[in-house]
């Protein structure tokens, strides 16, 4: 088995490079437990990208992301950069780093940890097991469409476009990817799309079910997305798989994560290329940057996600689990997730303390 691994690292901005920090410190554990050689690049992305060389996805750290075999990312954006031309803004990093290595599935699981119940705006009964996986399709729909833009008429009147384009192969490929990952699970997939209105989700409704006629172990339905969306939050545990185009995946996937008590905690993996791409869901937080409060464990967990889907290591994303589950069993929170009678904490040191679990129970 592959022993020697190349890891890009792009903190990025806001609370990314205080999140990467305390993830790079699992990563080392679990490299040096694994007897595993990690090279780490570390580059810039988003506005620190735009920062050092005027454009948000330099073309050294789209190199070192190509050359990497897996890439950790932090998040992108932040007001600073707010008022930059579209093709300058840092968001456009995360999309050209998902369109240039062709990461077609973005993997984002919404579990709620025991310790956490209390911390969700939900009833205790309405959340209490969730374990839901969003597959969301992330290099194709509305998000990258053609035609796009804002132009002005010859009446002075200006006009914004973006089109939700949808091809048989696309989706093809992220149902494939979705009746997979329910093979593993629950075996139940749903289908989220518009095809009540939008012809393009019409055909997604369609495709979706072509494909399931090869996977006829894995139950299949399809939803309305407006529907899901009071689902998600009546009765979240009727769901197992969810998958969805991009822009309907991007909103879906923020309400799950809330389910589970805070954005802070949801890791996701992007997957289809030959580099895998892990992140934590949850933006730049702007507000709370450099304060130290932000909540390591969506990155920690997404190093989790990374051992299982790029470097072969499928064991380390359930230690990982288990080493941020005794953790917070020990009624230690970051702010975004405390609740009364929990003792509350910074970033580094809920890094440490999932660290020093790690080394002492996890592997
Ligand atoms: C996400 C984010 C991104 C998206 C933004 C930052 C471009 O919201 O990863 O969910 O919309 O895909
Ligand atoms: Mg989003």
């Amino acid at each position: 088995m592959k022993e020697n691994f190349k890891i890009a690292l792009l903190p990025g901005d806001g609370i990314g490079p205080e999140v990467i920090q305390e993830a790079v410190k699992i990563l080392k554990i679990v490299g040096k437990k694994l007897n595993l050689t990690l090279e780490t690049e570390q580059v810039p992305v988003g506005g620190a990208g735009y920062e050092a060389t005027g454009h948000p996805l330099p073309e050294e750290s789209l190199k070192a992301a190509k050359n990497a075999d897996a890439v950790l990312l932090g998040a992108v954006g932040g007001p600073k950069w707010e008022n930059l031309d579209f093709s300058l803004r840092p968001e456009r990093a995360l999309l050209g780093l998902r369109s240039s290595l062709q990461l077609y599935a973005n993997l984002r699981p919404a579990k709620i940890f025991p310790a956490l119940l209390e911390a969700s705006t939900l009833k205790r009964e309405v959340v209490e097991g969730l374990d839901i996986m969003v597959v969301r399709e992330l290099t194709g729909g509305i998000y990258f469409g053609e035609p796009r833009g804002v132009e002005t008429l010859a009446d002075g009147t200006r006009k914004g476009v973006n089109t939700l384009v949808y091809t048989e192969p696309e989706i093809e490929r992220i149902a494939k990817i979705a009746f997979q990952v329910a093979g593993k699970r629950d075996k139940k997939v749903l289908s989220v799309d518009k095809a009540n209105v939008l012809e393009a989700t019409g055909l997604w409704r369609e495709v979706v079910t072509r494909v399931q006629k090869d996977f006829s172990d894995i139950e299949l339905q399809h939803m309305y997305v407006d529907n899901c969306a009071m689902q998600l939050v009546r009765d979240p545990n009727q769901f197992d798989v969810i998958v969805t185009t991009n822009m309907f995946g991007d909103i879906l996937s923020d309400e799950a994560s809330m389910l589970t008590g805070s954005i802070g905690m949801l890791p996701s993996a992007s997957v289809g290329g030959e580099t895998g791409m892990y992140e934590p869901i949850h933006g730049s937080a702007p507000d709370i940057a450099g304060q130290g409060k932000a909540n390591p464990l969506a990155t920690i967990l997404s190093v989790g996600m990374m051992f299982k889907y790029s470097l072969n290591r499928e064991e380390v994303d359930s230690w990982i689990e288990k080493a941020v589950e005794s953790v917070l069993n020990k009624g230690v929170r970051t702010p975004d997730i405390m609740s009364k009678g929990m003792k509350e904490v910074g970033t580094t040191e809920m890094g440490d303390l999932v660290a020093e679990e790690l080394e002492k129970n996890g592997i």
